[in-house]
């Protein structure tokens, strides 16, 4: 199975009112453990990837030579897509050239006249080699691989101009924050959502900041147009305390216990168990 568009799969998740989970990976393990959970659950998948993340992996190219080679050695049958994440305008057209299917251009810190012109650029070229757009207004709070964000909620009428542009789906800030939620969260802003949703000719949603929104929340906002949630602390925080258990239960003392291979396991094994909840949450599962 090839790497496919991200907007063709998240189209029919808006129109059959599902969504997809956009899983940030950083490893080989990880990646496994995704795909091997969306072939268990027969449901489509985003692979998030961060400029960060590309780095640490060596860049752009050795990701999409690792998924796609995975794909074919773990015979995956289902939807697959790489899409960049909080893309800087170079590195979507970077992504591009590396064979990435989907990249966001997160021009969310530039001012809306900017953003609308990068925006444009980037839908031009992407939609050149058949690679799917998203793009983001307000921006998402907190941090994610060193993109800030105040948190602040998207404005309908600067969405309803970018999805103008002919972005394939959109970001919109509606309260949402990367990582952990402070206590007196107020919730996501479903009034601003619902007007989004109207304002943008019915183009997919994104939903950053999976992690700490309820999950009633989340179905709440599929129902409002959001197609894609993106999760990725929730897995870095199960990871780590799956080994860390492992080892403080001294498991890396048993024979061999100190594979690698072993270790990382238990963090491996988390993770799926996040990713299985995901999809059925998200209603992706059995949608491949
Ligand atoms: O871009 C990635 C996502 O927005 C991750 O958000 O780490 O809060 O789950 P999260
Ligand atoms: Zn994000």
């Amino acid at each position: 199975m090839r790497l496919v568009n991200a907007g063709h799969i998240l189209k029919k998740a808006r129109k059959e009112g599902y969504g997809i989970g956009q899983f940030n990976i950083n490893n080989l393990e990880w990646t496994r453990a995704i795909l091997e959970v969306a072939q268990e659950k027969q449901s489509p998948v985003i692979l998030g990837v961060s400029e960060g993340a590309a780095k640490y992996m060596t860049g752009f190219k050795t990701v999409v030579g690792m998924v796609e080679n995975m794909i074919e050695a773990l015979d995956i049958t289902v939807p697959v897509a790489i899409h960049l994440d909080h893309g800087s305008y170079e590195g979507a057209k970077n992504a591009i050239a590396a064979g990435f299917s989907s990249v966001m251009f997160d021009g969310s810190h530039y001012d809306i006249k900017e953003n609308l012109q990068k925006t444009t650029e980037i839908v031009d070229y992407a939609h050149m080699y058949g690679i799917s757009v998203e793009a983001e207004v307000g921006s998402i709070g907190g941090e994610e691989d060193g993109v800030t964000g105040t948190g602040e909620v998207a404005d309908p009428e600067e969405c309803r101009q970018i999805a103008a542009l002919g972005v394939d789906f959109l970001a919109a800030g509606i309260g949402n924050i990367h990582g952990p939620y402070p206590e007196d969260w107020k919730g996501l802003d479903m009034g601003v959502l619902k007007e989004v949703g109207e304002t943008t000719d019915r183009i997919p949603l994104v939903l950053h900041g999976g992690t700490g929104i309820p999950d009633d929340q989340v179905s709440e906002a599929v129902s409002y147009g959001v197609s894609k949630i993106n999760v990725n602390t929730e897995k870095q925080l199960v990871f780590t305390q799956a080994i860390r258990d492992y080892i403080e239960a001294g498991k890396d003392k048993e024979s061999k216990g100190f594979d690698p291979r072993k270790i990382l396991k238990p963090g491996v094994e988390a993770i799926k168990d996040v990713v299985r909840e995901k999809m059925d949450l998200f209603g992706s599962t059995n949608k491949a």
